[in-house]
């Protein structure tokens, strides 16, 4: 069985859980996308809900590229970490008064707008900043992303976007105020995308619609298709950097852009799941009736995704290298879906030996809790330890 490497003598120092970042894996990763969409119109902005953590943050700053922000407090994350405001988009359902001000005062790219009042609620402030809000609209495609059903949001089921039938009433109402600019139109249409023709379902559909728009004499400056692409859960050792290469060919042969319009991308997960591990400490190895439990310190208030989403994070036992045995891996939180994985085959476990749930960068940290009073797991990174 083929592990990653750990420093597994370092991890002796330090409490667990916590989470640990490959730093170069990081970097790799950033470098492949940025040699993707080098030569295009195509400009990335991180999707700052995956992993919100200041170096991970200042580490894809780094690399120049923009950030996609869903509340007031994530725009601010983004600026303190090095993401110029120019690069921020900013998207959500429910964005407040006080986050779109956030917005607006800080003069942000460009702002994902999902709702007829939201549109109305923008231009009343940014008129009243005496400044121009520039929008893009939110359009829910319903597309089928043959994903878990929490994370599909491009049906018409799904709470997200503004509906085609309102699309008209939402290009008069940018048309009438001035304190509003329009950009273009964004969608995203749900997340651990594995299947490529969803997004080729969606170049479809947004080519449609900016002929649409053009048709109603408003064209369009920018495309934004929003993340979603998956990564290889399975196979961490294997695959640890994501189809990237398919993923932007498949953009530049279905997506034809007009003349100076650009496409924007807000990946998350696949920028940062695949360089973090959660490291747990294994508390007992108990003997049940039919199988065996690997009872471990971390739970589902250190990461969630297994008993929220029936996820998968590949686990290995990194302290050991005796036979391969099966385990149902699970925390010490009291509820039934504190549990990590069933029938999991490690190596012979015992007490104190170091657990890795691999591919736990995205939507890990950032959704732990502090059910049952726990700590919230800390995060160390390779370059430091
Ligand atoms: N843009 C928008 C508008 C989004 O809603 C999302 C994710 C992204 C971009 C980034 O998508 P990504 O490239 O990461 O797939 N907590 C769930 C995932 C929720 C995703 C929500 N939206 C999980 O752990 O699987």
């Amino acid at each position: 069985m083929i592990k990653g490497t750990f420093p597994v003598e370092k991890f002796n120092r330090i409490e667990t859980p916590f989470y640990y970042y490959d730093v170069a894996l990081l970097r790799k990763t950033l470098e492949t996308i940025r040699n993707e969409v080098k030569d295009k119109n195509y400009h990335i902005h991180y999707a700052v809900k995956a992993n919100a953590n200041p170096r991970i943050l200042k580490e894809i700053a780094s690399y120049g590229f923009g950030a996609d922000c869903v509340s007031g407090n994530e725009i601010l994350r983004a600026l303190e970490c090095g993401f110029p405001a120019s690069k921020i988009a900013f998207a959500g359902v429910g964005k407040t008064d006080k986050e779109i001000e956030i917005g607006l005062d800080n003069d942000i790219f460009c702002f994902n707008v999902e709702s007829l009042p939201e549109l109305e609620a923008t231009a009343n402030l940014a008129a009243k900043k005496n400044k121009t809000a520039k929008v893009a609209f939110r359009i829910n495609p319903n597309i089928d992303a043959h994903t878990h059903k929490y994370i599909t949001t491009g049906l018409n089921e799904n709470k997200f976007g503004i509906n085609e039938q309102d699309l008209p009433a939402a290009i008069e109402f940018v048309r009438k105020h001035n304190s509003l600019e329009m950009a273009g139109m964004h969608f995203h249409i749900g997340s651990q995308i594995t299947d490529l023709s969803a997004f080729e379902n969606l170049c479809v559909k947004a080519l449609e619609l900016q002929q649409w728009f053009e048709e109603q004499g408003t064209p369009l400056q920018l495309i934004n298709v929003g993340g979603g692409l998956g990564i290889n859960y399975q196979h961490p050792n294997h695959c640890p950097i994501a189809d990237f290469k398919s993923y932007f060919h498949l953009y530049n042969k279905y997506l034809k852009l007009k003349d100076g319009q650009s496409l924007h991308f807000e990946l998350g997960r696949s920028v940062v799941a695949p360089c973090g591990s959660l490291i747990t400490r294994t508390t007992y190895v108990k003997k049940g009736v039919s199988k065996n439990f690997l009872i471990v310190d971390a739970g589902m208030t250190d990461l969630i995704r297994p008993a929220l989403y029936q996820a998968f994070h590949h686990i290995e036992n990194i302290s050991s290298e005796g036979e391969l045995e099966n385990y149902d891996v699970v925390g010490p939180i009291c509820e039934s879906s504190d549990v990590f994985g069933k029938d999991i085959s490690l190596n012979r476990a015992k007490r104190g030996d170091f657990v890795a749930l691999r591919s736990a960068g995205a939507y890990g940290e950032i959704m732990a809790s502090q059910y049952n009073c726990r700590n919230l797991p800390k995060a160390y990174f390779s370059d430091t330890l």
